[in-house]
């Protein structure tokens, strides 16, 4: 992958930055700023090279339309804060406002663009069209600096097409981000564990294809374990189930069987009537979930079980909650199992939006995990073994 110092110096340059500020929102205010201090180093460095720093970011998806909900005025007042310098925020994506602001930009001075995806061009499945606005950001840049790992799974006009117009490069974000994911993907020290949690199984379909091939231990928490028990022939009361996904979850079980994949299933499960904070939570065994009550996470024996046999292997990657860690009844067997990355002896990678916020929500100190992803999507991506069209576009 291209770095920045393959561009040159950039001193009086105007340098694209594509960075991931799609950030949580309540009320109009930030609720994890995560993505826009993971942006700094990079901005930092082009403005101490003296550039004039065009950044390029979405909130949300504004399909296309101006909508003042998803504006980054927030984000633009947060960076300014977080970098200790005025951050100009221009008043559209490629109009007069955005050419007059870069205009007015002095050596390392910032400026951002609002919201490209109020562009529909940005995101249009179209080629000619993608390229059409790629070709309006580059009257904006001399260079490009790919930052916002969350986006490279995108192809997307501020994102891949940009970068074949103007010089272009991996920002040190992404480098990063990659240089991690793919330690933990490409050729990890064994045993290899990976742990997968969340809603839904039919989100992870290809990241499981893929990992059944990989990892030496699959452990499966969150809502999507209750398929992989229903699977088993177990009855899950009310939790969460995708009926229509038992059958290629049977697949899984017996390929991992084939295959020799130590796959861990919770074999206890805290359970309560209804989901809500303060529901009674009841402890049951995973093959006798009363009727009446749904699974909310993962119960003691499991967190003692998943545990033993994470901190006991050499590379764990994580991605997605053991269970609904926002109520605090139910936060055990995530806090368990970021407990056991943080403490074991390996090279731990934390990926996908929830989990890297139950980490820092539970009060986990971040650097005792070897890499804290900023990526969703993008980082089970790269777990499925899928080419990213952002990343493509860097190394050709
Ligand atoms: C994310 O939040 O994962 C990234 O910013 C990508 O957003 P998107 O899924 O709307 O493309």
């Amino acid at each position: 992958m291209r770095t920045i110092d393959s561009l040159g110096d950039l001193r009086g340059k105007r340098v694209l930055v594509r960075s991931d500020f799609n950030v949580p929102l309540k009320d109009g205010v930030i609720t994890d700023d995560g993505r826009i201090r993971a942006a700094l180093p990079t901005l930092t460095r082009l403005v101490e090279a003296g550039a004039k720093v065009v950044i390029m970011a979405h909130l949300g998806r504004p399909k296309g339309k101006v909508d003042p909900a998803f504006s980054l005025a927030p984000v633009a007042a947060r960076l300014g804060e977080l970098i200790d310098a005025p951050v100009t925020l221009a008043g559209d994506v490629v109009g007069e406002s955005a050419h007059a602001t870069v205009a007015g930009l002095n050596d390392g001075e910032i400026a951002l663009l609002e919201n490209v995806r109020y562009d529909a061009r940005e995101t249009s499945k179209v080629d000619e069209e993608r390229a059409e606005l790629a070709a309006a950001y580059a009257e904006l840049g001399d260079a490009f600096v790919s930052d916002g790992f969350g986006v490279v799974h995108r192809k997307q006009a501020s994102v891949y097409d940009i970068a074949k117009l103007v010089p272009s490069a991996a920002g040190l974000l992404v480098f990063k981000e990659i240089e991690s994911l793919r330690k933990a993907t490409d050729n990890p020290e064994r045993p290899y564990g990976v742990v997968l949690g969340g809603s839904k199984v039919s989100d992870k379909l290809g990241v499981i294809a893929n990992l059944l091939k990989k990892a030496d231990r699959l452990f499966i928490g969150g809502g999507m374990a209750f398929t992989f028990l229903a699977a088993k022939g177990y009855s899950v009361g009310k939790s969460l189930l995708e009926e229509d996904q038992i059958e290629t979850v049977k697949g899984y079980i017996a390929e991992a069987a084939e295959r020799g994949v130590d796959l861990v299933l919770p074999i206890d499960v805290v359970v309560a009537p209804e989901f809500a904070a303060d529901a009674p939570a009841t402890v049951v065994d995973a093959d006798a979930i009363p009727a009446d009550q749904m699974g909310l996470d993962i119960g003691p024996r499991s967190r003692a079980l998943f545990a033993e046999k994470i901190t006991s292997a050499k590379t764990v990657a994580w991605n997605g909650p053991m269970g609904v860690f926002e109520f605090p009844a139910f936060a055990e067997g995530t806090k368990a199992v970021a407990r056991a990355l943080s403490e074991g002896d390996m090279f731990s990678v934390i990926g996908g939006g929830d989990s890297a916020a139950a980490v820092r929500l539970l009060g986990f100190d971040e650097k005792t995990f070897s890499h804290i992803s900023t990526g969703g999507g993008a980082s089970l991506e790269l777990l499925e073994g899928k080419t990213l069209p952002g990343i493509a576009v860097l190394e050709d």
